[in-house]
């Protein structure tokens, strides 16, 4: 269960109609019997059939999913990926499952090694893929309508895609909250801190924990609320779910008017973000573009991959996500303007991070001493060490500035392997 911590919602505030559209579209997938007025038809489930859309114009209102999967070429490890995945990496932190480095009541009994793991994933040391700026440039060519993501590593923002376009659906470190009091932290304080293995603590309450505002599993709202909702929709629902629906809700209508929907890098595991492929009208072309199929759900929901039926909705390009949206804007005749504001994106950010690491080590020290800090220090290094050791991130901004891009390990062996296939 997820819960987004920057939202104040409770169900029984929305008024009935409202509380009814949210309930009746995403969540139990009525848009399947909603076609949408206009709707290009795609020749084939071919990622060229997907371009030939975009190009002639027939569609123009892009609305793009996107999950960890386009960041590993960043550096930055995904989650469920065998062998290379976060969750197959976390042994050192003796966690009681994986998924516990995101569980709110372990993080408020054990913060140690979610700051270790947000000391090495802050934002400033990787650099967006070629999939980020593939969004930019939707949106530059007037053609996204919104890019919902799931990432919490900002490298959205950092291509210069504006908040307008974007929803960062599991949170992300652009900004932080005490757990306690709920005072919003001041982020370059907050970062500071990370960066020096150190906790950061509310200065208003004075004991609190200042935490990024990523979407965290078991930050509830009252049970009987998630209990309602399950009853009223008849569907198991998580807490995140309910909280997702609150958050998202404003962008519900967005799906409404999507005209083609690509899903790129997400293993479509998360519910309720995955329902949401669902959540575009019954005949919207959808193209996924990843390593391993995903987002074919039971009950007739989700991808349709296998070509059972005769319409040609649901596109699929398996491979690199780098790999598909090089083809797909090579198709579209955006190749090099792909390229260019990649290598421009990338020198500015570089100089940018250089300009801020000098100004950062001009800063007089003002993190706070004592043994319980030195403690926790030197727990937060040791377990951030180990992480860096088995996640192979980039250790500081000047070895990922100097090796230009890092590329994902298993990204480059499999390229060795065989190159990305088409179906
Ligand atoms: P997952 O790790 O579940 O899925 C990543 C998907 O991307 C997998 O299907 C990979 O095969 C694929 N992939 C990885 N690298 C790729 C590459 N270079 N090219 C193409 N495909 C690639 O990650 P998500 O689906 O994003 O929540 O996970 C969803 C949520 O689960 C996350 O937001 C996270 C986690 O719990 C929070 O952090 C709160």
């Amino acid at each position: 269960c997820l819960f987004f911590s920057d939202v104040d919602f409770d169900l029984e505030d929305l008024d009935l109609d409202t509380q009814q559209s949210v309930d009746t579209t995403v969540m139990t997938g009525d848009k399947r019997n909603k076609p949408a007025p206009k709707t290009a038809a795609l020749r084939d489930a071919s990622i060229d059939a997907v371009a030939e859309i975009i190009k002639s114009g027939q569609a123009k209102k892009i609305i793009v999913m996107t999950g960890a999967g386009i960041s590993t070429a960043a550096g930055i490890p995904d989650f469920r990926s065998k062998g290379t995945g976060l969750y197959d990496n976390l042994q050192k932190f003796n966690l009681p499952y994986a998924e516990a480095i995101f569980d709110i009541d372990y993080f408020m009994e054990k913060p140690e090694p979610f700051y270790a793991l947000a000391k090495e994933l802050f934002p400033g040391r990787y650099l967006p893929t070629k999939t980020h700026y593939f969004i930019k440039l939707l949106h530059d060519h007037n053609v996204l309508l919104h890019n919902f993501t799931q990432n919490i590593d900002t490298l959205e923002r950092l291509t210069g895609l504006p908040g307008t376009h974007l929803v960062e659906a599991h949170g992300s470190f652009a900004s932080a909250t005490c757990v306690h009091c709920k005072t919003p932290g001041d982020i370059n304080h907050v970062k500071k801190h990370i960066l020096k293995s150190q906790i950061p603590r509310c200065t208003s309450c004075k004991d609190g924990l200042i935490k990024p505002d990523i979407t965290f599993f078991g930050q509830s709202l009252p049970e009987k609320f998630y209990d309602s909702l399950d009853v009223s929709t008849g569907i198991s629902f998580s807490k995140y779910s309910l909280i997702c629906k609150a958050k998202l809700y404003n962008y519900f209508q967005l799906f409404d008017e999507a005209d083609l929907l690509i899903v790129i890098g997400t293993s479509l595991q998360v519910q309720p973000f995955a329902s949401l492929v669902d959540a575009v009208n019954s005949e919207v072309p959808r193209l996924l573009i990843n390593r391993e199929p995903a987002g074919v759900f039971q009950s007739r929901r989700g991808y349709e991959l296998r070509g059972k039926t005769k319409k040609k909705r649901d596109a699929v390009w398996l491979g690199d996500c780098d790999g598909g949206v090089e083809k797909l804007a090579e198709l579209l005749g955006w190749g090099k303007e792909l390229d260019e504001l990649h290598r421009k994106g990338h020198e500015e950010l570089k100089a940018k991070w250089i300009k801020e690491e000098e100004a950062l080590e001009e800063e007089p020290e003002t993190l706070p001493s004592g043994k319980a800090t030195a403690a926790e220090k030197e727990t937060i290094d040791q377990l951030a060490e180990e992480l860096e050791k088995v996640l192979h991130v980039p250790e500081t901004k000047e070895e990922n500035i100097l090796k230009d891009d890092v590329k994902d390990p298993k990204t480059e062996d499999a390229k060795e392997d065989k190159k990305p296939s088409q179906s």
